[in-house]
């Protein structure tokens, strides 16, 4: 399966890249199976995710998936941010090939660890909110 046209435009103009300086929370995640490594910022005002952006030093999958991710949770409430998962941002892309499924949990799980900070940050326990990260379903790898 080749990539499609929205993969291949996020990964070559990648939206919201860069470091934040004045976040309201930072996640950074690894994916253990490949190494790659993605950091989130959010700045949130009022439970609204009001800016996003991402740095990753992953493969153009993990790119175009944070890209699109980015773009679908910025304005966004938090509690629909939480919602999004790894399968809605592949499907806003049209699909990815099947062995690169485990990067887009890359993007999903950095949005939730930038929210649990943003919750610890306000002494709120997020893992009654957040939950569990995901996991890779797709490759069984260690995500
Ligand atoms: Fe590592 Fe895609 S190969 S995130």
């Amino acid at each position: 399966m080749a990539y499609s046209e929205k993969v291949m435009d996020h990964f070559a103009n990648p939206r919201n890249v860069g470091e934040m300086k004045d976040f309201s929370g930072v996640g950074e995640v690894g994916n253990p199976k490949c190494g790659d490594i993605m950091r989130m910022y959010i700045k949130v005002e009022g439970e609204v995710i009001t800016d996003v952006s991402f740095m990753t030093f992953g493969c153009g999958a993990a790119i175009a998936t944070s890209s699109m991710a980015t773009e679908l949770i910025k304005g966004k409430p938090i509690s629909e941010a939480l919602k999004l998962t790894n399968k809605a941002v592949m499907e806003a892309l049209d699909g990815l090939p099947p062995v690169k499924v485990h990067c887009s949990v890359l993007a999903e799980q950095a949005i939730k660890a930038a929210v649990s900070d943003y919750y610890r940050r306000q002494g709120i326990d997020p893992a009654p909110i957040v939950g569990e990260l995901p996991e890779c379903e797709e490759c069984a790898c260690a995500l």
